[in-house]
């Protein structure tokens, strides 16, 4: 059997993972480490740190490494990196889903150019197989839509949110104790992790290039505990949910935004940091991946599985994996907001009067809206009253322009939230 050089591109909580995955594969040799701080401690036994650079480009230039891992993420400086790491003729495995949703396209053609490929099954959903699946079995597929959750953070706070009836700050504070979210979690609750991780899926499941400054994104930070608990009354739990749909006339729709997903639906089951995807196409019909998204174990096992399926077929051939090689020339006509059909949850705060929710209905039927139900609880001690409204399927655009006209009415006090749904 032949043996392959690898170096590792950044050793944190995934590059760690890939390491001890790896020592039990003796043909798949480690070379260099590259690390921000080479005199870090390491938590791992015998560890030779005579692997470690703090220089990438002693992997990316060394005429012995065949294979580069890059578990770093970012885009700058890890961009400048691989493209020397192409141009040099190494295949990459990556878990960067930041670099590849916004810079994938370059990246790609330079792989093409030089005849090598870039495989990064870990950038999406961590440990669950889909980018493999999608580029090769499932290769026989239309694939029409896409739906899910591919955040575990978000998925998290949303279930202590749901289930322990947390406050998205408590929820939040817990998820970072955890090490799930970061000190600064933007990213995750935002929506920017799951945006670039639907940015790759879209790619290869409608074969075309998806602008990632064309996702439409919402993250979690809007949703408020009343939310939560009006969700459940209706038989609803509200989720980050990820959507990329082929329409009817080819265009695509693809957005991250939180929705109510009706309890039966397989989605509303995945709880805490647990990801799922749920993918329809022709001929397969339906299907659903669920599993962890992150974490060291996992994310190595999508690392090191790209890693051996590329080092088997370089065993025989200098073109592995043609399936790899990407082949997107056409861009995605990638449709606005306004443009998308929805159902809505809407919470209204409006003043107790008598007709006002008459006036929300007469102005809802106006912007074509209709209502399949309507709930309201009491009255509040200052006299006002909140009043959720599930709509029929209606169009973004119409809702908006109701609820902004809502707003012009003196007995509206407040559009306390906006949320589609998923049934
Ligand atoms: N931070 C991500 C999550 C994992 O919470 O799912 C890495 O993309």
């Amino acid at each position: 059997m032949k043996s392959f050089n690898v170096g590792i591109i950044g050793f944190g909580t995934v590059g760690t993972g890939v390491f001890k995955v790896l020592q039990s594969f003796p043909d798949i040799k480690i070379k260099k480490i590259a690390v921000k701080n080479v005199n870090k401690k390491r938590n791992i036994e015998n560890f030779d740190t005579n692997l470690l650079t703090d220089n990438p480009y002693e992997i990316v230039n060394s005429p012995d490494i065949d294979i580069v891992i890059e578990v770093a993420g970012g885009v700058n400086p890890t961009f400048d990196i691989l493209k020397a790491a192409l141009n040099n003729k190494k295949h990459i495995v990556t878990a960067n889903k930041e670099l590849l949703a916004k810079k994938g396209s370059e990246l790609f053609q330079i792989a093409k150019q030089n005849n090598v490929i870039i495989l990064y099954e870990a950038a999406v959903a961590g440990g669950i197989p889909i980018i493999m699946p999608v580029k090769t079995i499932l290769c026989a597929n239309k694939i029409n839509r896409i739906a899910g959750i591919l955040n575990g953070t978000t998925n998290y706070i949303l279930t202590k949110m749901t289930e322990k009836e947390l406050s998205y700050e408590t929820a939040l504070k817990q998820a970072q104790d955890l090490g799930y979210a970061e000190t600064d979690p933007t990213g995750d609750v935002e929506g920017f992790d799951a945006a670039y991780k639907l940015a790759i899926l879209s790619t290869i499941s409608f074969n075309k290039k998806i602008d990632i400054n064309k996702i439409y994104r919402e993250g979690i930070t809007k949703i408020k505990a009343n939310d939560i608990k009006s969700a459940k009354e209706l038989g609803y739990t509200i989720k980050l949910i990820a959507l990329g749909q082929r329409l009817e006339n080819g265009k695509i729709d693809v957005r991250v935004h939180p929705m109510l997903v009706a309890k039966k639906h397989l989605l509303a089951q995945v709880k805490n940091a647990t990801n799922s995807i749920m993918l329809s196409g022709y001929p397969v019909g339906d299907l659903v991946f669920t599993g962890a998204g992150a974490g060291a174990e996992p994310t190595a096992s999508s690392v090191v599985g790209d890693l051996l399926v590329l080092v088997a077929d370089l065993e025989t051939t200098s073109n592995p994996i043609p399936q790899a090689v990407c082949n997107h020339t056409e861009t995605a006509e990638q449709i606005d907001i306004g443009d998308t059909f929805n159902e809505y949850y809407v919470s209204i705060t409006a003043s107790n009067h008598p007709g006002a929710i008459g006036f929300i209905g007469t102005l809802f039927g106006k912007n074509n809206i209709n209502i399949s139900t309507i709930m309201q609880k009491g009255i509040n001690e200052d006299n006002t009253a909140e009043i959720i409204v599930i709509t029929e399927r209606a169009k973004e655009a119409d809702v908006q322009n109701a609820l902004k006209e809502l707003l012009k009415s003196e007995s509206i006090k407040n559009i306390d939230n906006l949320l589609r749904v998923m049934n």
